[in-house]
């Protein structure tokens, strides 16, 4: 309609607390690869009925995305962690919300996490869960941190691998802060 050129496109911070954080991961790119991984494991899982196992707080949302895109049967059963990493070499990780053991014996589990920054919280709970008999344990992460994993842990399906830097959105918080947001944003310096 008018002959007005539009301003180059400024980058849109976002402002959560003190802190600031510039996109990093779009909503669109986030949509696409959970649809290649909800492909690969309706096929990997034909016929098994999973039980996927969402560690809230941080994977509602990639979880909710996630079983939209598998095909086939599968059940939903909800864990929450704590993990207190304040003591340092401890870092205990307590299981807050738990899920019953009929749904964890002889049964194919896929543990939806967020992030593995350390991979404390996953190994701890993948030790639990081990405990009680699955048929099977996969796990799959929405994003990575190859520089800060101490705890290596197989991963069936990743996102992506980001660099060392403190994320949010899409389900990750900032101090309670920023889940909501669609997409994932890095912080800015
Ligand atoms: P880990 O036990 O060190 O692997 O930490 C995993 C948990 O720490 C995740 O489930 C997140 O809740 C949280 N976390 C780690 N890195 C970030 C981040 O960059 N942004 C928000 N939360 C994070
Ligand atoms: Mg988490």
């Amino acid at each position: 309609m008018s002959n007005v050129k539009s301003p180059k496109p400024k980058v849109k911070l976002v402002q959560l607390h003190d802190l600031k954080f510039r996109p990093m991961i779009s909503a669109a790119k986030i949509k696409r690869r959970i649809r290649e991984i909800g492909s690969a494991l309706s096929q990997d899982f034909e016929g098994k009925k999973p039980v996927f196992i969402p560690i809230l707080n941080g994977a509602f949302m990639f979880a909710a995305d996630l079983v939209r895109e598998f095909r086939g049967d599968c059940e939903l059963a909800f864990v929450q962690l704590k993990s207190y990493a304040g003591t340092g070499s401890t870092g205990e990780v307590r299981v807050v919300l738990d899920i019953e053991r009929a749904k964890i014996e002889g049964r194919h589990l896929i543990l939806v996490e967020d992030i593995l920054d350390s991979g404390r919280t996953l190994h701890h709970f993948l030790q639990h869960l081990a405990a009680q008999n699955p048929a099977s344990i996969s796990t799959v992460v929405l994003l990575r941190k190859p520089a800060a994993v101490q705890f290596p842990i197989e991963v069936r399906q990743l996102g992506f691998d980001i660099e060392n830097k403190f994320v949010v959105g899409y389900g990750l918080d900032y101090d309670d802060l920023g889940r909501n947001l669609p997409s994932i944003f890095v912080l800015s310096e």
